[in-house]
């Protein structure tokens, strides 16, 4: 891949990788599609990334369809795909990470130790194998995202880091390879994540700008739906994703649910009324 990469990069294309876990979906597919205009020289990685999984968490059941994958990514003219095998990427006596101090300690991070270590320390290796000009990664990841740019920022990695927002099913609920863990009963109380963003976002609108006030009615909203077991409401600044006491400006709302035994994330950008 290093070769094949030096290679593009040779012949004067802009390299532009998509990095995934597979089992793709719209979601994927837009970050393709996005990359795609952004260079000519498209790579997608398909890597079920150890390092990112807790002990009891889903890493031998996460569904895989590499022949499915490929096909998807041929249809959005994607150039290269990367789906290295777990022993290639670490080997034995693998001991280096990337660990940020702050950003991983809001949000998932606290439910999910080592979550984000794994995450960025994986996003470091594919950037140095592949050498991409741009990399593209989805808003629906909003904590992900801000320590990927974090990282790029801070070990000079030079790569342009370009979010894309939240694809959604038609009823609202956000795309995600989880969602096909959900039974018929669970994907209906999948759907309070993105009702109560919305709900959120209108009161913020009509101007309640109370954090306590906020996610007091976000968290009722989800609770009123069987099967659900909040991990998180959380109000925060954008860019440091420390908790605010008041919406006062543009606020991330992220949230965290179990629904039944899968763990969905969702979030949206609340903007109050301009004065
Ligand atoms: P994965 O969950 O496969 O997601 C790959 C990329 O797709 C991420 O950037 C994610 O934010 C984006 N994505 C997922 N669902 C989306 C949706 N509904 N709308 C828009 N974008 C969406 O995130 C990972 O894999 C891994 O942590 C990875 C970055 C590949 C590192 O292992």
């Amino acid at each position: 891949m290093r070769q094949e990469a030096i290679r593009l990069l040779q012949s004067g294309k802009t390299v532009v990788l998509v990095p995934t876990m597979g089992y793709l979906h719209e979601g994927h597919l837009a970050l393709m599609r996005e990359g795609q205009k952004h260079g000519d020289a498209l790579i997608v990685s398909i890597f079920v990334n150890p390092k990112q999984f807790g002990p009891a968490e889903d890493l031998q059941r996460y569904p895989r369809d590499l022949d499915r994958d490929m096909t998807l990514a041929e249809s959005v003219g994607v150039d290269v795909v990367f789906a290295p095998e777990a022993r290639a990427m670490y080997e034995e006596g693998f001991q280096t990470h990337v660990d940020l101090e702050l950003l991983p300690r809001h949000l998932c991070g606290p439910s999910r130790p080592n979550h984000f270590r794994g995450v960025a320390t994986v996003v470091a290796k594919l950037f140095n194998i592949m050498r991409p000009q741009v990399a593209i990664f989805g808003e629906k990841d909003y904590q992900q995202l801000a320590i990927i740019r974090c990282m790029v920022r801070d070990l000079s990695f030079g790569t342009r880091i370009i979010g894309v927002p939240t694809v959604r099913e038609p009823d609202g609920l956000a795309m995600s390879t989880r969602n096909t863990y959900l039974s018929e009963d669970e994907r209906r109380s999948a759907l309070s994540l993105s009702e109560s963003l919305q709900q959120a976002q209108k009161a913020v609108a009509e101007g309640i700008s109370d954090s306590a006030d906020l996610t007091r009615s976000t968290s009722g909203l989800i609770g009123s739906y069987p099967h659900t077991r909040i991990d998180y409401v959380a109000l925060c600044d954008p860019d440091t994703l420390e908790e605010v006491d008041r919406v006062d400006g543009p606020t991330l709302m992220a949230l965290a649910v179990r629904v039944g035994g899968t763990r969905l994330i969702d979030n949206a950008i609340l903007k109050p009324i301009e004065d």
